[in-house]
């Protein structure tokens, strides 16, 4: 497949270090050396469906396709207000689709591996033109009095319109299964046969081992995945890595010994914001049109699960 459009919506409250500072034991002091980040973009008045709806109709817009064009619509969600329809049911709506909605809950990496459902049906002959919006609000998953991960996330969605083509070149999906190193629990309805005990956890994460886990394999699915497709480091223009956190970007860049000109950041205006932030960056840089045609764009991303991929992409 091919990249024709993308979008992004981010929301209008913007809450800076010092505001947290207001109400949390932290600083733009102990935040911008360990994380990059400078401000996030937090849902205030706004629901989250509408960003994605946002986000899709301008990826839309720049394909030049419609909703009716769309043979399958593919949505990147961790947590939002719907238990069920699936959130790329609600979106579909605000947008008129008709075809297949699916949602799927790969945390941070998940434009990477919508992108892989895409390609595969398309290989498989059965679309020819998917929607993708990666739509997250991790800012709702957090304990809000906990410091240790209330300052690292933003919320946003990113959207992305694939058609017939032959530039993906490569994709690659891990997982090191590890559900207690970054995960939160909700309460369901209770039954009048419950008798276990159950208990609503905000967000827990293991930020060290996170760090370290981010970092390898990153670095990891890169290298090997150039190398399966014959392809070296002198050939990529960009690396699209997950905007998690400068620290992790600036370890994945040594490692890897690439330029800072290769690595676009929006991390100090955004913060994590799960699976929206590969597309959300995909989308700011190509509407400043830092691409041309040719170019050769590494996406890697990781997250919960733990689950990392990593995607070539010809522009
Ligand atoms: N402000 C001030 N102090 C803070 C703080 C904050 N926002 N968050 C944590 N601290 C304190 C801790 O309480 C601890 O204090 P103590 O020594 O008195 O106990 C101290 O800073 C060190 O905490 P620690 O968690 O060891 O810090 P760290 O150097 O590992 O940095 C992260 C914390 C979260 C920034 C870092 O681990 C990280 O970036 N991890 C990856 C997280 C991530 O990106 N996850 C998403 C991947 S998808």
């Amino acid at each position: 497949m091919k990249i024709i459009g993308t979008g992004s919506a981010i929301p209008s409250k913007v809450v800076t270090n010092d505001m947290l500072s207001e109400f949390l034991d932290t600083s733009d002091e102990w935040i911008v050396p360990r994380t990059g980040i400078k401000s996030r973009h937090v849902i205030s008045s706004e629901e989250l469906e509408d960003l994605g709806i946002e986000a899709c109709r301008k990826a839309l817009d720049m394909s030049g396709l419609g909703p009716q064009d769309i043979d399958y619509f593919i949505c990147s969600n961790v947590v939002n207000e719907y238990a069920t329809p699936g959130l790329s049911c609600v979106i579909g709506a605000g947008l008129g689709l008709q075809c297949p909605c699916i949602d799927i809950n790969c945390a941070c990496p998940g434009f990477i591996y919508a992108m892989d459902i895409a390609e595969a049906q398309y290989r498989a002959g059965r679309v020819k033109n998917v929607l993708i919006v990666c739509c997250e609000e991790p800012t709702r998953m957090c304990d809000w009095t906990d410091r240790s991960t209330s300052v690292l996330f933003g919320d946003g969605a990113g959207a992305a319109v694939l058609t017939a083509g032959d530039n993906i070149k490569g994709i690659s999906l891990h997982c090191e299964p590890a559900p207690d190193k970054i995960w939160q629990k909700r309460l369901m309805q209770p039954t009048p046969y419950i008798t276990k005990e159950e208990h609503e956890t905000p967000l827990q994460m293991k930020g060290r081992e996170v760090f370290k886990f981010a970092v390898n394999a990153s670095t990891r699915d890169v290298e090997a995945l150039l190398k399966s497709v014959g392809m070296s480091k002198e050939d990529v223009s960009f690396y699209m890595v997950h905007q998690a956190n400068a620290r992790i970007i600036d370890a994945i860049k040594q490692y890897l010994e690439e330029p800072d000109g290769k690595f676009p950041s929006n991390i100090a205006d955004h913060g994590n914001s799960s699976s929206a932030s590969c597309p959300i960056l995909l989308d700011e840089c190509n509407r400043k049109g830092l691409f041309k045609k040719g170019d050769i764009l590494v996406f890697s991303a990781f997250g919960a699960g733990l689950l990392s991929g990593a995607a070539i992409v010809e522009w």
